[in-house]
């Protein structure tokens, strides 16, 4: 299996990745809020790269399906209905609904992404779903969304800690040199995630506007069963 890393959409440009299978991870928070809300019974998810686009996505569709969702700054959008916290995403919230999605930077890499042959979506909380889901795959970019277009620790361990699950048991094909380098942080990082959050720039900027609790859930390891799927712009399980 050939293995990739990206640490920013942008690092994408001149890579073609229509024959692999594409992994996007912002575990804070996008991608973890999608495991949540796939695993809270969501019915489907857009993710959109503006708010304006989420705006008029959800102009065509049933307003009293719909659900609104997103962040700017880590504080939800004015007039969307939820903001970016997991812990939003309940079953009675989310259950059956349709959600339209627009995230500083998660929902743009998706997009980015979208070109892949298959697209999912990854974070600690279903690592291990996600890593079982393309076990027998040939080629594998694990692209993170990064923050404000610069590298963050977070996803680059997040991805190192899939890398270590898909080469477990298994001769590993070649790895670029971000994978070699995020596989070196997994092993740094991975004994306390949540001690490891608290010191990144997302993590710290969520416990400035009273998110602690989003940066300890968003460090759970293997707590959801999900796969969440990109396909013709829509994310399902
Ligand atoms: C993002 O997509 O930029 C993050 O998920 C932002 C956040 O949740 O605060």
């Amino acid at each position: 299996m050939r293995l990739d890393v990206f640490f920013t959409p942008d690092e994408l440009a001149a890579t073609d990745i229509r024959e692999h299978v594409a992994i996007v991870v912002d575990v804070l928070r996008a991608t973890s809020v999608i495991a949540q809300a796939i695993a809270s019974g969501a019915k489907v998810i857009y993710p959109a790269d503006t708010t304006e686009e989420a705006v008029r996505l959800g102009q065509n569709l049933d307003r009293a399906e719909l659900i609104l969702c997103g962040e700017r700054g880590g504080i939800r959008i004015e007039g969307f209905d939820l903001g970016n916290s997991p812990l939003e995403f309940t079953p009675d919230t989310v259950g059956g609904r349709t959600l339209v999605m627009n995230t500083t930077n998660g929902t743009p890499a998706l997009v980015a992404a979208s070109t892949a042959a298959r697209t999912l979506s990854a974070s600690f909380l279903n690592l291990g779903a996600v890593a079982k889901a393309v076990a027998r795959e040939q080629a594998v970019s694990i692209i993170c969304a990064g923050r404000e277009r610069r590298f963050a620790l977070e996803d680059a361990v997040c991805a190192g800690m899939l890398i270590e699950r898909l080469q477990k048991g298994r001769k590993s094909g070649p790895l670029n040199d971000a994978a070699a380098a995020a596989l070196v942080l997994a092993k740094r990082y991975e004994g306390d995630l949540d001690a490891m959050m608290r010191t990144t720039a997302a993590g710290r900027q969520l416990m400035e506007i009273g998110h602690d609790h989003d940066v300890v859930y968003c460090a759970g390891l293997d707590q959801l069963d999900v796969v969440p799927r990109l396909e013709d712009r829509r994310i399902t399980a």
